[in-house]
């Protein structure tokens, strides 16, 4: 690889900048700080520092430079990471040099490419007159089939033959989930690509369009590029507008956000008819917390909403909800009421626990006494679960009014219910992991290197101190970091970071180091303790080894000499 180009790359972007775009950070000292992404919190344990160009996360120790943020963040490989930023900088990252590894997956991908040209081409023939007609009256004209890649699967098993003519072969192609002894799975359907978050294609749904006697939508089966509770349809796209937006819509099919589509409505996504993961939230949360969930009006929709709102409320975002009539989803609605009203929805979404209220109130006969005081418990109960004021007060009002009660009994009641609720939740936050001490020896090694990345004279100076390393992996990172400087005369932190990245005990040594706030400052006096904890080890080790040497020695002679020896080794000769 070339580290050149890597490296300059590296040094032309701003990660606090990068990681600002998918995170707020904020300002603490010389460095920033926002809600780590890669593991469950609500407080903001990733520090980004703009000197070194790292980041790190105090509460799980995810810790690396700009490149291993995008694909860990981005779900990127190296090459689109290097890609994604060589064009921002602008420069060529010259794709050829960066020939992508043969992946594991590439042929069940090309499987799919060869398909979705195979159906997008029986649509657009004769054959396709048919499933055309049907879509034009659902109102998805050619722009959209081709926005959407929509094709068509046929009655005969030629996309079989054509992918044996590919050399795939009987297994390969049952694995593709496109065929299954040697006959075609998909007929007569209506075919949606569906996309992983990247926005490669990884399964197929079919639409029945004829024959109204069979499932609705079939779905290509899990492989190991698709598993359902992981992707969401249109992710690749909305990643991007969602940013801009501000806001992200949650919708349950496919076909509502290729209607949203058609009104410019393009931050939306579909939970392919399964309830929400936790895999999703997690994706959903990085495009926005702007979250608003517009699913079907029926009951499972209602159902769904409820308990997808819920789910958000465990990771402390609080999402919106747009209601439709009862018997409406996002692309009837659109299709009858057009774009106005559907983004004067959008712009009116209330919040879930205003849902929530407005739930229990559908199911409420306020007619009855009982009922009545019950349902004003349990709004008081959910509004105590919101932090904000004037929201509270709304709602109190609201309710005062409504049912003639005076406000200043009702907010005592709401105080007493959310005392209660406070008290439970003292609990501490901090992170349960058990924190091994390190010895002397481990913290001066660690120091050690992270000075060396961090001056380059301390290489020179280690260099000649001729330290010895029990341990293979301080060894090989001693080495490696010798070799970097030599052949390239500079070294930082984040370039070294890369470098290190397919060195797996490097790695290891270095996200060690670079976990903890280390002192910035190096002295020559702090140069020299360090020196010394680490040759005492070595010197330690040494001398447990004559020791039991002498244990299993049985001339005496010998067992004087060795004893001498390790005298000789205390004081240093
Ligand atoms: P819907 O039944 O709401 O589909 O299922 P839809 O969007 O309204 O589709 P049309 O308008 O009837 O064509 C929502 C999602 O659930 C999944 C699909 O991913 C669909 O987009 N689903 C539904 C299936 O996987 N299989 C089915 O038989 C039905
Ligand atoms: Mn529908």
């Amino acid at each position: 690889m070339k580290n050149d180009i890597v490296n300059d790359i590296r040094r032309r972007v701003d990660i606090v900048d990068i990681i600002g775009e998918r995170i707020p950070l904020i300002a603490r000292g010389k460095n920033f700080f926002g809600v780590c992404p890669f593991h469950n919190d609500s407080n903001p344990s990733m520090c980004v520092s703009r000197e070194k160009q790292i980041y790190t996360c105090f509460s799980c120790h995810a810790t690396g430079n700009v490149y291993t943020f995008l694909e860990n963040y981005e779900h990127w490989d190296f090459r689109e990471t290097l890609k994604y930023l060589g064009d921002l900088v602008g420069i060529d990252v010259g794709y050829a040099n960066y020939q992508k590894r043969e992946g594991k997956f590439d042929k069940i991908y090309e499987a799919y490419r060869i398909a979705l040209k195979y159906y997008q081409n029986n649509l657009a023939s004769s054959v396709g007159r048919e499933a055309k007609v049907y879509l034009n009256n659902r109102k998805i004209d050619d722009e959209v089939i081709k926005e959407f890649e929509i094709g068509l699967s046929l009655s005969n098993n030629d996309l079989t033959k054509l992918l044996e003519k590919k050399d795939y072969t009987l297994l390969e192609l049952n694995k593709c989930g496109l065929s299954s002894d040697n006959r075609d799975i998909y007929h007569d359907r209506i075919m949606f690509p569906l996309y992983d978050i990247n926005g490669k294609i990884v399964a197929f749904s079919g639409r029945i369009y004829k024959n109204n006697d069979q499932n609705k939508y079939l779905n290509t089966k899990e492989t190991d590029v698709f598993k359902k509770g992981h992707m969401l349809y249109h992710y690749h796209i909305a990643r991007e507008v969602a940013r801009s937006e501000k806001c992200v819509i949650i919708m349950e099919g496919f076909m509502d956000v290729i209607r949203a589509s058609t009104i410019g409505v393009h931050n939306t996504i579909a939970l392919m008819g399964t309830a929400l993961t936790q895999e999703q939230i997690q994706l959903i949360k990085r495009l926005s917390s702007n979250i608003i969930l517009c699913l079907d009006g029926d009951d499972p929709g209602q159902a769904a909403t409820l308990q997808a709102g819920e789910l958000f409320l465990k990771e402390k975002i609080e999402v919106k909800v747009i209601v439709l009539p009862e018997n409406d989803d996002p692309d009837s609605f659109i299709l009858r009421e057009g774009e106005e009203r559907f983004r004067s929805l959008v712009e009116n979404a209330i919040y879930f626990s205003n849902y929530k209220i407005r739930s229990l109130r559908r199911n409420t006969n306020l007619q009855n006494d009982k009922e009545k005081a019950f349902y004003i418990d349990k709004v008081l109960e959910e509004t105590a679960e919101i932090s904000d004021e004037i929201r509270v007060e709304i709602i109190l009002k609201n309710l005062a009014k409504e049912f003639d009660i005076g406000y200043n009994t009702l907010e005592m009641r709401f105080r007493e219910k959310k005392e209660k609720k406070e008290k439970p939740s003292s609990f501490i936050t901090f992170t349960n992991q058990v924190i091994k001490e390190k010895t002397k020896y481990v913290k001066a090694v660690e120091n050690l290197i992270y000075f060396m990345l961090t001056y380059d004279w301390v290489i020179t100076e280690t260099k000649g101190k001729h330290l010895i390393f029990p341990e293979e992996k301080y060894r090989i990172t001693m080495n490696e970091i010798f070799y970097y400087y030599e052949k390239y005369g500079i070294i930082t932190i984040a370039d070294f970071y890369t470098y290190a990245l397919d060195k797996q005990c490097v790695k290891e040594v270095l996200d060690e180091v670079l976990r903890e706030n280390r002192e910035s400052v190096v002295t020559a006096v702090l140069l020299e303790e360090l020196y010394k904890a680490i040759r005492e080890n070595s010197l330690n080790l040494e001398i447990n080894r004559l020791k039991k040497k002498i244990e299993e020695e049985l001339d005496p002679l010998e067992q004087a000499r060795l004893a001498e020896q390790i005298r000789k080794l205390r004081i240093g000769d």
